[in-house]
C-alpha cells in the first residue's frame, strides 16, 4: 500500500497512518511517499517495511550499500538535524525541558565502525535482517573500516559451519573472535599475517590477547570482552568535550570506566582519578592502559556503580543504554558531587535521568555527536552543575 510519512518516532522510524492506525516504518523520512508492506498488525499500532520509494525527501542521504533494505545494520538515512530534533522532543517529553544540543558532525558516514558481530548462516557470515530474526549473508559492511572488511573478505573463502558467531574488532591492530565449534587451524592459516589476534571461545589461539587503538597521545589496549567506543574517528572529539566539561580539579571519579579510556584522557587535569567498572576484561585493560600510558594518578576498581561511596567533586558517568539505576542516581544526588558529566548513548534514559537530577543540578551544556551515521543511534554529553 502507498502511504505518506507524516513524522518521525523517538526511535527515528517513519510514522504514517494505515486505516487510522499509527504505523511505524523503518528508513522512511517525513514527507516521503512510500510503497510499504505491513509486517505486524497490533491492537494499537502496525509495523511496516518500505518496498519502494515513490517520492524521496531532499533530506535523505542515499545509502550505497548493496544490502541496504535487507540487512538491518543501516536503519536510518536522514540528515543529523533529524536526530537533533528528536533529541529535543525526547527532552521535552521525558524531562519537560527545552534543550537544543550543539552538534559535533562526523566527517565520514561510512568506514567508521571498529567492531562487527556476525552470525553464521549455512557456513557464511551474516547479519540480522531488518525487522526480523532472519539472516542476510554479507561479504562486506560499508559501516566498518577497511581492516575489518579485508578480514570479512578472507573469511568468505571458507565454510564456517560449526561456528555460531564471529566478531571482528579492528583499530590499529585487528582481532577476530570466534564462538562455536571449528577446526581453528584453518582460520589461523587463512588469517596468519593479516590479523594480530585470534580468540577462540575465550582463549587466545594466535597473537595478542588484546588489540591496540591509538587516540590522540594515548595508546589503549582493548581486551575481547571489553567495551570500546565503536566510532574510532569520533573518539577524540567525544573525549575532548568530556575533558572540556569536566575542567580541572582535585579528584575525579570515572564511573562505568570501561578500559579506563576517559579517566586516562583526563589525567592531566586532575590530581587523583578513580575508575569503577563491573567487567573484568575491561578492568584488566584499564590497568594495562594505565601502565602503557605511564599514568600515575589513576586507580581502577572492579565493582558495581550502585554500591560505591563518592568522595570526588567531579564525576563522569558513561552508563550502558539502560542509563543509571535508582541506587546510583541516589548515591550521586546524596553526595557532594559539584560537577557531573553525563555521557549517554540513549537519549530516552538520558532525559529520564536528567529529569531527576534537575532538582539539584543545573544543565549547563549539551552536545550531540554524530557517532553512528546511517543508523538510528546517537551519542551525547551533558554538563550538570550542582546548584
Ligand atoms: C558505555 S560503556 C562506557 C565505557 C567507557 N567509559 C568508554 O568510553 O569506553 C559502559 C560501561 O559500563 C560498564 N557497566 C555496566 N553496568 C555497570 C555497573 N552496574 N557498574 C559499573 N560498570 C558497569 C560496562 O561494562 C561498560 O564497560
Amino acid at each position: 500500500m502507498i502511504v505518506k510519512i507524516d513524522n518521525l518516532s523517538h526511535d527515528l522510524k517513519g510514522i504514517s497512518r494505515v486505516n487510522g492506525k499509527v504505523t511505524f516504518i523503518d528508513n522512511a523520512l517525513p514527507g516521503e511517499v512510500v510503497d510499504i508492506k505491513l509486517l505486524e498488525e497490533k491492537k494499537c499500532f502496525n509495523k511496516g517495511k518500505v518496498i519502494s520509494y515513490i517520492e524521496k525527501s531532499k533530506d535523505r542521504i542515499e545509502n550505497i550499500c548493496p544490502y541496504f533494505g535487507g540487512c538491518g545494520g543501516c536503519s536510518f538515512s536522514g540528515i543529523i538535524e533529524y536526530k537533533k530534533n528528536i533529541f529535543r522532543d525526547i527532552f521535552k517529553r521525558y524531562a519537560n525541558m527545552d534543550i537544543t544540543p550543539d552538534v559535533i558532525y562526523s566527517d565520514n558516514i561510512y568506514g567508521y565502525r571498529n567492531k562487527i558481530s556476525m552470525k553464521i548462516n549455512n557456513g557464511k557470515l551474516s547479519l540480522v535482517e531488518e525487522n526480523s530474526t532472519e539472516l542476510v549473508d554479507i561479504d562486506k559492511c560499508l559501516l566498518c573500516n577497511d581492516k575489518i572488511n579485508m578480514v570479512i573478505e578472507k573469511l568468505t573463502s571458507v565454510n564456517l559451519n560449526g561456528l555460531k558467531e564471529v566478531i571482528i574488532r579492528g583499530a590499529d591492530s585487528i582481532m577476530v573472535i570466534l564462538k562455536g565449534e571449528y577446526d581453528y587451524d584453518i582460520i589461523i592459516k587463512l588469517l596468519e599475517g593479516y590479523v594480530d589476534s585470534i580468540i577462540y571461545n575465550g582463549n587466545c589461539i594466535y597473537g595478542d590477547e588484546y588489540i591496540i587503538c591509538n587516540i590522540d597521545k594515548y595508546r589503549y589496549a582493548i581486551y575481547p570482552e571489553s567495551f570500546f567506543q565503536v566510532n574510532t574517528l569520533m573518539i577524540s572529539k567525544l573525549y575532548d568535550k568530556v575533558k572540556e566539561y569536566a575542567g580541572k580539579g582535585d579528584k575525579l571519579l570515572d564511573l562505568y570506566c570501561g578500559a579506563g579510556t576517559i579517566g586516562i584522557y583526563l589525567a592531566d587535569n586532575f590530581n587523583k582519578i578513580r575508575g569503577i567498572e563491573i567487567n573484568k576484561d575491561a578492568i584488566k585493560g584499564a590497568n594495562l592502559n594505565k601502565k602503557i600510558n605511564g599514568i600515575k594518578n589513576i586507580s581502577f576498581e572492579l565493582g558495581n556503580a550502585n554500591n560505591i561511596k563518592i568522595e570526588e567533586d567531579t564525576v563522569v558517568v558513561d552508563p550502558p543504554r539502560s542509563g543509571l539505576d535508582d541506587k546510583t542516581r541516589n548515591i550521586i544526588i546524596n553526595s557532594n558531587v559539584k560537577k557531573l558529566v553525563y555521557v549517554s548513548c540513549n537519549p530516552i534514559t538520558f532525559a529520564r535521568d536528567i529529569n531527576i537530577f534537575k532538582d539539584k543540578y543545573d544543565i549547563k551544556s549539551v552536545t550531540l555527536f554524530d557517532n553512528f551515521p546511517n543508523t538510528i543511534h546517537m551519542e551525547s554529553v551533558c554538563l550538570l552543575e550542582r546548584r
